[in-house]
């Protein structure tokens, strides 16, 4: 069958494969322990929920604008002042179905063929993959586990030239749960500003850091590149609501407004009781993001004194986001597979225990781990994975 160009150009992504792929097995009443999975165990909070039973019982199922009611947009301008101290007015808003749609309208809002897009790896394969749907090249600066995956401003400014048309920052990211410094993204800024280029923030998990440092990257854009910045996040991760489809973009004017012309043609409004909950989830209590928070980090630290108990495999410790990304390069060896994506799917069909390769992130060597389950399931996987690796090292 023939297709159109532009799909050849993209590849599956890696992590929908491992949920497949595990999904199939536990139809066939395997016990599998998923770590591959990147969204939150937990219920979405109750007065979410209320929310949305209520704007169900007022019948609010109709189509709404295209960019969301005004009150859901309201709500994000509200919690960005709040936590950022920014002013943001509804029509510098437009919600998305999720983070992804977020990012999805920006680059195909911004990116022609020719251009490049500057971002950093370990990455999202989204990322990278909506870049070339839109036609333009992605130009990836690596960043290294010596360092926790810093992003460092004078690497991703060496790889801009006079193609480049937007730099791309995830922060905390995902896989490697690594921050960008606000120092760094200032940097970043003020050179993109004197080049002309656009600055994207995919802040998906922003709600999701550990220790309290500053991490006010909203205010630095609004501050530094305000005709040309654009921040991408979701209430998916930090209120546990992946599958209600929630996100948004934030940008000067002008550039929401194409946002929605794209996508009025597209999806046009994401679904009207979503819209009602996220009112609720951003403007109502946010103890639950911080009790779900607490429990992450207790699990982040648990896993990686458990991981450790290998002393050939390595791990930086994750600053935000709710994954380990662990180097088996010895293990590799030790084992005799060639690469981490030969050994997670053995480690699947074998121990039964679903993490995602590190190839998919542009990181050979790696594997992505998510400890967004059960401490019990968390300690099973590891046990599995620890025997797995001694059997095949035998
Ligand atoms: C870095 C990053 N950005 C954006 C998203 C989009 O999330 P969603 O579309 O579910 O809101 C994800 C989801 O895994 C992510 O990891």
């Amino acid at each position: 069958m023939n297709f159109a160009s532009r799909m050849a150009q993209i590849a599956p992504s890696p992590t929908l494969k491992v949920t497949a792929e595990a999904d199939r097995l536990r139809r066939q009443g395997i016990d599998v322990v998923d770590l591959g999975a990147g969204e939150p165990d937990f219920p979405t909070p109750e007065h979410v929920k209320a929310a949305a039973h209520l704007a169900l019982d007022q019948n609010f199922t109709k189509y709404t604008p295209s960019a969301g009611i005004v009150e859901v947009r309201q709500a994000v301008c509200q919690r960005y002042a709040i936590d950022y101290g920014v002013t943001i007015a509804p029509d510098q808003v437009i919600m998305t179905a999720g983070g992804k749609q977020a990012l999805f309208n920006t680059a195909f809002v911004l990116f022609d063929p020719g251009d490049e897009v500057v971002t950093h790896a370990p990455y999202w394969p989204t990322i990278p993959e909506q870049v070339k749907l839109a036609g333009a090249t992605p130009v990836i600066v690596q960043t290294s586990p010596e360092d926790g995956f810093a992003i460092h401003a004078d690497a991703m400014i060496a790889a801009m030239t006079p193609c480049t048309r937007a730099v791309i920052v995830n922060s905390p990211s995902n896989p490697a749960g690594a921050l960008i410094s606000e120092t760094n993204l200032r940097a970043i800024a003020e050179e993109a500003a004197r080049r002309g280029i656009w600055v994207i923030a995919d802040l998906t998990y922003e709600k999701l850091i550990y220790d309290p440092v500053a991490h006010n990257l909203p205010a630095i854009l609004a501050e530094v590149i305000p005709d040309q910045f654009a921040i991408c996040s979701a209430a998916s991760k930090a209120y546990a609501m992946t599958g209600w489809r929630c996100g948004w973009t934030i940008g000067p004017k002008a550039f929401i407004a194409q946002c929605n012309a794209l996508q009025g043609h597209a999806t046009s409004n994401i679904n009207s009781i979503t819209q009602r909950a996220a009112v609720a989830a951003l403007t109502g209590p946010q103890e639950s993001v911080t009790v779900m928070l607490d429990e992450y980090r207790r699990r982040r630290d648990a896993v990686t004194a458990l991981l450790a108990a290998d002393p050939r495999i390595t791990c930086v410790k994750p600053q935000g986001a709710f994954y380990l990304f662990p180097y088996v390069a010895d293990v590799l060896e030790a084992t005799g597979f060639r690469t981490t994506s030969e050994f997670a799917e053995s480690l699947l069909a074998e121990a039964h225990v679903a993490v995602t390769a590190g190839e998919g992130f542009d990181a050979p060597g790696f594997f992505r781990l998510s400890y967004a389950t059960s401490m019990e399931r968390l300690e099973e996987g590891m046990r599995r994975l620890h025997a797995f690796i001694t059997r095949r090292s035998q």
